[in-house]
């Protein structure tokens, strides 16, 4: 009897050495860094987070962007699979088209970039052909300079960012938060937290744009991709959404099985979004991040999965991109990157029937998203 409690005891107290000494889960974080100099003179930090699997996560205070991500394929060949610059002036640039930042204080387009809210109408800037684009113009968040700091023992680097009341033509001061996380079981994590003082419309996304076999692959038309979406909202000829919902069975945009970005894609290029530029309407939401999508990289054996609180995600093939140099010399052409943006639906505000994107005095909006790593 003794024997036998002594022996339970000896292996409780060896299960607890073993959960101490469990190495913990999260990256090393390295930083910060002097990335570069702004035309304006502010000073761009940089953070690298690395994992014990080699993946490596480089982000940078302007725009709270992700500038690298370098994750193993099948073989166990690290490569950056995502587009971007190896300068702030690259950043800068008219060649930026959102690479890798954080998308806000509204992602996505607004109707003639007007809304209204408690009966005060507001008209933002005009940047989209007639319609308001991911926050403006000089001072959307891809374009500010966030504040960093890591925080420990977490190791999660952590953006904030204090928008005045008026930026942009928004209403109320926003203060944000925008926090990364790199686990060992290769994910990405970002956690988006944001408050104001007057009510206001948000929506805030992460822009990477995702080429598998490594950014600068000429294609992405042969990823496979797989989402959790019955449904879309169509849009006009501005992309601004009907406010209608309707099925994606039968159309280009039936992905609920696996399918490549290239198999239906042909009919789309001669339309308005000339290629995928869809708002799809996730099953299936709840506070912890759920299946949003899944894409896979056949060359590679590159996987990523895709989970979000949103209740959308757009879709986009980088069907605007122009052949430009990025990182390394390499260029980005025309649907050579694929941007999974969960978020909500575009031009939200000004359709009812389309989930709330108000935020309020007293509220705080949370939006988590992670995208995750394997190989097949
Ligand atoms: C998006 C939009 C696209 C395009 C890109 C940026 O995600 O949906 O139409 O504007 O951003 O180039």
């Amino acid at each position: 009897m003794r024997f036998i409690r002594k022996m339970l005891i000896t292996a409780f107290l060896l299960g607890m050495a073993a959960v101490a000494f469990t190495p913990p889960l999260r990256a090393e974080v390295n930083g910060p860094k002097i990335f570069g100099k702004t035309a304006g003179g502010d000073m761009i930090e940089e953070y690298t987070l690395t994992n014990a699997n080699g993946v490596k996560l480089k982000l940078i205070t302007l725009g709270a962007a992700i500038a690298e991500l370098h994750v193993p394929d099948k073989a166990g060949k690290i490569a950056d699979v995502v587009l971007g610059f190896d300068d702030v002036a690259g950043y800068e640039s008219d060649q930026n088209q959102y690479f890798g930042c954080t998308t806000g204080r509204y992602a996505n387009r607004i109707a003639k970039g007007k809304f209204t809210i408690d009966g005060k109408e507001y008209q933002l800037a005009v940047n989209n052909g007639p319609n308001h684009l991911h926050g403006g113009v000089k001072r959307s968040l891809d374009k500010v300079v966030w504040k960093a700091e890591v925080l420990k023992p977490e190791n999660v680097v952590r953006f904030t960012y204090e928008s005045p009341d008026g930026e942009e033509g928004y209403p109320g001061k926003l203060d944000l938060a925008v926090t990364y996380t790199l686990t060992d079981r290769n994910e990405v994590r970002i956690d988006y937290k944001a408050m104001t003082d007057k009510a206001t419309p948000i929506n805030l996304t992460n822009h990477s744009y995702f080429n598998l076999s490594g950014a600068g692959a000429p294609s992405v038309l042969d990823h496979e991709l797989t989402l959790a979406a019955e449904q879309y909202t169509p849009a006009d000829a501005d992309l601004i959404p009907t406010g209608k919902i309707e099925p994606v069975t039968g159309t280009p945009l039936d992905f609920m099985k696996p399918t490549k970005l290239g198999a239906r894609i042909e009919p789309l290029l001669k339309t308005q979004f000339q290629g995928y530029d869809h708002n799809f309407v996730l099953t299936k939401r709840g506070a912890a991040p759920t299946f949003a999508a899944r894409l896979r990289d056949p060359m590679s054996g590159r996987v990523m999965t895709v989970l979000t609180t949103q209740p959308g995600i757009q879709v986009y093939t980088g069907n605007f991109l122009k052949g430009q140099k990025g990182k390394g010399g390499k260029t980005f052409p025309k649907q050579s990157a694929v941007c999974l943006e969960t978020q909500h639906f575009p031009d939200a505000m000004n359709h009812k029937g389309f989930p709330e994107v108000i935020l309020r005095p007293g509220q705080t909006y949370r939006h988590a998203c992670i995208y995750a790593f394997s190989t097949e």
